[in-house]
């Protein structure tokens, strides 16, 4: 099983990248922070079924934490994600260093409206405009046909689809549905600061989710699904950032007749938030 390259540098990436594009090989990337988990090889498993070549990147991107957050903690280990990257065939990663992608004197950050207000954006004013921006410069440098983003970021990958058309970006933005631990725990590289009694709890965060879209589905009043989503959560020791359901397309509170929608919710445990979120069919 032979290692894929490694390039840090745009001048690499763009050098690697040419001769499979004059090939009329297509690319694929998967953007991640590293720290990899089964969740963003299912990701890699996407970009191989839509593109000879695929290229990850990892950047711990200092924009989207806030100076409170885990930047300095956030979980790194690159070689045993260069193992899982090389089981997993993928032909090439990219792994700039912060100066890298954030040369000296830089002054251009990429700001998404729309479905970047509230939510995420309520406890996290900062995260977005830090995602949009390296996302943006990602697409830029690598300029994949597609790139694979997973819906465990469900709000995400509402800015990142909305910046890819506003911008006219030439990639195909794909989804890869969340993948989950056999007791429904939505995977995460935040996972990793679980405590044991914690983790044995946060299994009700995708419990209440579940069980609430059910009702929802239903035909339960979606306030009560909601309130009672927010008991279970609670009841089991987290505190709620928010339990929404929302518009799946717009991130709007309306949500609109034959359009589908989604619940989500974010909420902290011992110390680590944890965000989930599912889909709700329509109503009609
Ligand atoms: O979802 C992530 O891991 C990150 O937000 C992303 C998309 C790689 C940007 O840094």
């Amino acid at each position: 099983m032979s290692r894929p390259a490694v390039v840090t540098t745009v001048a690499d990436l763009r050098a690697h990248l040419k001769p499979w594009r004059q090939a009329g090989e297509r690319i694929a990337l998967v953007p991640t922070m590293g720290a990899l988990h089964a969740g963003h090889i299912s990701l890699v498993q996407i970009g191989h079924a839509r593109a000879e070549r695929v290229v990850t990147s990892i950047f711990v991107n200092p924009k989207q934490f806030a100076p409170t957050e885990d930047l300095a903690t956030y979980p790194r280990d690159f070689d045993g994600d260069l193992e899982k990257l090389a089981a997993a065939g993928v032909d090439l990663v990219f792994a700039p260093e912060a100066g890298e992608m954030y040369p000296e004197g830089e002054a251009t950050v990429v700001t998404v409206g729309g479905p970047s207000a509230g939510l995420e954006s309520d406890a996290r004013p900062h995260f977005f405009a830090g995602v949009a921006t390296v996302v943006t410069k990602l697409l830029i440098q690598c300029a994949p046909d597609v790139a694979i983003f997973g819906e465990k970021d469900f709000q995400q990958l509402a800015v990142i689809r909305t910046l890819t058309r506003d911008l006219a970006l030439p990639t195909e933005i794909v989804a890869g549905a969340t993948m989950r631990e056999p007791d429904g725990l939505a995977m995460s590289s935040r996972n990793l600061y679980l405590g044991k009694e914690d983790r044995r709890r946060a299994t009700a965060l995708s419990a209440a989710l579940a069980a609430a879209g059910e009702a929802i589905e239903d035909g339960a009043p979606a306030d009560a699904a909601l309130i009672s989503a927010r008991r279970a959560i609670e009841a089991a020791g987290f505190t709620i950032d928010y339990v929404e359901l929302r518009d799946a397309e717009t991130l709007s509170a309306s949500t609109r007749p034959g359009k589908p929608r989604r619940l989500l919710a974010a909420a902290r445990i011992g110390g680590v938030r944890l965000i989930d979120n599912i889909a709700v069919a329509a109503v009609e």
